[in-house]
């Protein structure tokens, strides 16, 4: 595996590998890898002939009184879990490159409507910032294959949308969220939990599945559901940021007659926010 920082470095390897016809991936992550992402990493390599990782804990998608310095760096152990995988390329670039006229005057990629709801409601700009750093990455990496993780449920549709509507070249994938034995979703931020909340966070996940039940047997009262469920959650010593039943392919409400749902959840454990998400088909 080669460990490149430079852009210029990646970008004469994309050109040789151009020139052989190899079909590239792209795995984008922020480090502190997890088998949520090696999973990510092994999708990849089933469907192309060169992986490249990126590692790069992105300023822009963070807002100010967010975790941007506290946020697990761990390259080295990082680079080795990938290296046994079989990674081509880890690509690491650093901050002052990827932002080189400093971050106030980047040029930026928004996805207007989608961005904007649910998680970008509570996180203002940040799919501003996931979209600018994507497409940054996606120029340079210039993949044919892209993955990333259904865990991160809205992400996934503000990348696949920014791929329609600015014809970008490459297909997006979306994998399956990783879980621990309990339910929990994998997260770099479950390091985060004290042995108290890690015992009761995969309640969340729990929680979402009762409520995908009911709906499988006929609730439509999504409102309501999604209000009881919060305080449910609340009563449990989560403090819930959001609970949404939303149509799966726009985020919008859902009508009575929508079969394709996700339920969307983000709540606080302690300082800890959690995210995690169920598809349903009806
Ligand atoms: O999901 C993440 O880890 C990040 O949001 C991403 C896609 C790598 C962009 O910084």
């Amino acid at each position: 595996m080669q460990l490149v920082s430079e852009i210029p470095v990646l970008r004469e390897l994309r050109r040789e590998w151009q020139l052989k016809s190899k079909v590239i991936a792209f795995v984008p992550t922020m480090g502190n890898l997890h088998q949520g992402h090696l999973n990510l990493v092994r999708e990849a390599k089933r469907h192309a002939d060169v992986v490249v990782v990126s590692i790069f804990v992105n300023p822009m998608q963070f807002g100010p009184d967010e975790d941007l310095d506290a946020y697990p760096r761990t390259l080295p152990k990082d680079a080795e879990l990938l290296e046994a995988l079989g990674v081509d390329v880890l690509f690491a670039p650093k901050v002052a490159d990827m932002y080189a006229r400093g971050l106030e005057q980047q040029t930026f990629v928004e996805v207007p409507g989608i961005s904007y709801m649910i998680c970008g409601a509570s996180r203002p700009g940040h799919f501003r910032g996931v979209a600018t750093i994507v497409s940054k990455l996606f120029n340079m990496v210039q993949p044919n294959l892209a993955f990333f993780g259904e865990k991160d449920f809205q992400q996934l549709q503000v990348i696949k949308a920014m791929v329609t509507d600015l014809s970008m070249n490459l297909q997006v994938f979306g994998v399956a969220t990783t879980r621990e034995t309990d339910g929990l979703a994998m997260s770099s931020r479950n390091q985060y939990l004290n042995a108290e909340q890690r015992a009761l966070a995969p309640v969340l996940y729990q929680k979402l599945q009762e409520l995908a039940d009911v709906i499988m047997q006929g609730r439509r009262d999504y409102t309501k559901l999604a209000n009881n469920c919060k305080a449910e959650l609340a009563e449990l010593g989560f403090k819930p940021d959001y609970i949404e039943i939303r149509a799966a392919a726009t985020l919008m409400p859902p009508s009575h007659e929508e079969n394709n749902l996700v339920i969307l959840a983000a709540a606080f454990m302690g300082k800890t926010r959690l995210i995690d998400n169920i598809q349903i088909k009806l």
